[in-house]
């Protein structure tokens, strides 16, 4: 059901990690004291800074956390953080249990450094996100629902699609650098996805692209969160049709 190329590399694991996890998305720059929360210092020498915890049973998320920390240290940091995330989505339902279930278009936010980004995405039923870049490696794994990907590349006539990925519960996908991808939950129900990116995420002016011209634009954490304040809108519009 998936294949992979330079830009992109999808996996399917077994493996069981637990997850206990339902940090608060609030608003984007409101973080919490490091000191305030159980990831160890030794994690957190870079400066990263994690969101408020809202029950003390998160734990095993703050360990998930601290796991992408280490491993973002390591040599080969985008490998490292790849295998903790394929352990922790290898059991899509214990991390849609831990996040919990989707409820509306959105970004819940665990981490954010100049490092690495992780929050849980979800896509309202058959939501678009049209093509944009990150401009830093990416993972998604999804824990529930499905993700289709059209990849795009650079071509001398503009920007042309190159590939398909469909994503289904318990995948993982690679976005490298230059990768350029457009989304679509083609589910009548939400999808939600867990993202770590080798960056900070809300602070890159990246690009996105016109879905009918292809014509390239500027896009960054703001234009993203007017897309899920819009689909948002169009899920409730939807319901009062129906
Ligand atoms: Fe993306």
């Amino acid at each position: 059901m998936f294949r992979s190329n330079d830009a992109t590399e999808f996996t399917r694991r077994g493996m069981i990690r637990t997850i206990g996890l339902g940090l608060s998305l609030a608003a984007l720059p409101s973080f919490m004291n490091p000191e305030m929360n159980h990831i160890s210092k030794n994690a957190l020498d870079h400066g990263e800074k994690i969101l408020p915890v809202e029950e003390a049973e998160l734990i095993e998320m703050q360990k998930f956390i601290e796991d992408c920390l280490l491993a973002n240290k390591e040599a080969n940091p985008q490998e490292a953080v790849k295998e903790v995330l394929k352990k922790g989505i290898s059991n899509p339902d214990l991390m849609l249990k831990a996040i919990g279930p989707p409820t509306e278009a959105g970004l819940k936010i665990f981490l954010r450094s100049k490092e690495l980004t992780i929050f849980a995405a979800s896509w309202t039923p058959q939501m678009n996100l049209i093509p944009h870049n990150h401009l830093m490696w990416a993972y998604i794994g999804i824990y529930t629902g499905r993700e289709d990907n059209i990849l795009w590349e650079k071509r001398k006539n503009g920007l042309e699609a190159s590939d398909v990925r469909c994503l289904f519960a318990g995948d993982v996908a690679t976005l490298n650098t230059n990768a350029i991808h457009s989304v679509t939950n083609p589910l009548p129900r939400f999808t939600g996805g867990l993202h770590i990116y080798g960056g900070d995420f809300f602070a890159t002016e990246r690009s996105q692209w016109d879905p009918e011209t292809l014509t390239e634009e500027p896009s960054n954490g703001e234009v993203i969160k007017d897309i899920f304040r819009k689909a948002n809108e169009q899920m409730r519009r939807v319901k009062q049709i129906d």
